[in-house]
């Protein structure tokens, strides 16, 4: 099941979600067994901006039917934090090339977010210079500070941002679409054109709750994500109409609980799956996903 992506060489397709899962805390719970069966192919952090943010107010979390609607607002120590702090505490769990030599680690995705072109430059050169970090994923889910416009949703904003930092690191760059715009292909298609190296999606679909017999929003961010198996049908239709549209590998993701699912994703023409929300119910799927999946034929073979 060992796969190329983007020149690096992962065990097998299955990687986590950027903020569902927490090698950090995982390490504490479980200690030592992580290390010796860490579920995914690759580790992708969550995402990392360069201030540190605080995130929003609760409550955070609304169960949603089949899925989960979250306002956690990217709550981080910011990049000087991730690097000092954090880019040490995963190399103890064996993530992160250069962590241990001798020993061979799993590959570290740091997932970076910016409000402009200059912010996002900064987090691309900060990681270029880790040789912990494989490749970075570019969350573009986010307003623009000049034009107030998410900067992945607009083609012609992202392809401009896109180029406009591509040249600040020589690792792969990924860059993570947002699922909230009108035409998903056409955004990455102008991420490809732009200099990405891979595209990943997708990401939460903006969503909202009221307090039971109440006209208020239920969350302290008023809006959330909408992630999981509520979303599966919609990912589906996206991971296909991006990989028809771009020649670039494509990670795909949303809802996925099974062999069955991940393998829908990869028939359709992604190169990897990405596992969300599902690892909150059970921290170890990606690695039961990722031995199933070798039980299970690509369609039309
Ligand atoms: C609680 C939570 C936190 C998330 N945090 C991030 C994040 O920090 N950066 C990011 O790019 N995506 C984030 N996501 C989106 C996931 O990586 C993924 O794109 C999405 O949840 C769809 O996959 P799923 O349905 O398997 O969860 C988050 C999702 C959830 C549920």
């Amino acid at each position: 099941m060992s796969v190329e992506f983007c020149g690096l060489e992962l065990a097998h397709p299955v990687i986590n979600g950027s903020g569902t899962f927490d090698a950090l805390a995982a390490r504490r719970a479980f200690g030592e067994e992580l290390r010796a069966g860490f579920p995914f192919a690759a580790y992708v952090s969550k995402t990392i901006t360069l201030a540190p943010r605080a995130g929003n107010p609760p409550p955070r979390l609304w169960e949603a039917p089949a899925g989960l609607i979250n306002s956690i607002g990217l709550p981080n120590k910011g990049l000087d934090g991730y690097l000092a702090e954090d880019l040490p505490a995963l190399a103890e769990c064996g993530i992160g090339a250069g962590a241990d030599p001798g020993e061979r680690a799993v590959p570290l995705i740091t997932n970076v977010m910016g409000a402009s072109a200059d912010e996002i430059s900064r987090l691309l050169e900060a990681c270029d210079a880790r040789a912990e970090i494989a490749a970075i994923e570019l969350n573009v889910s986010c307003a623009n500070v000049e034009t107030g416009l998410d900067i992945g949703a607009d083609p012609r904003q992202l392809e401009q941002v896109v180029r406009a930092v591509r040249g600040r690191t020589r690792k792969p760059l990924i860059v993570k679409l947002t699922p909230n715009t009108a035409d998903v292909a056409a955004c990455a298609l102008a991420a490809e054109r732009g200099g990405a190296d891979a595209v990943s999606l997708i990401n939460t679909l903006r969503a909202m709750a009221l307090a039971p017999q109440a006209s208020e929003p239920w969350l302290g961010g008023g809006t959330g994500g909408l992630s999981g198996p509520a979303i599966r049908a919609v990912a589906l239709a996206q991971v296909a109409a991006v990989a028809a549209r771009v020649e670039i590998p494509v990670i795909g993701m949303g809802g996925v609980q099974s062999a069955a699912h991940a393998r829908e994703l990869l028939d359709v023409g992604a190169t990897l799956v990405a596992v969300g929300t599902e690892s909150f119910r059970d921290p170890a799927i990606g690695a039961r996903i990722a031995r199933e999946l070798a039980r299970i034929a690509p369609a039309g073979s």
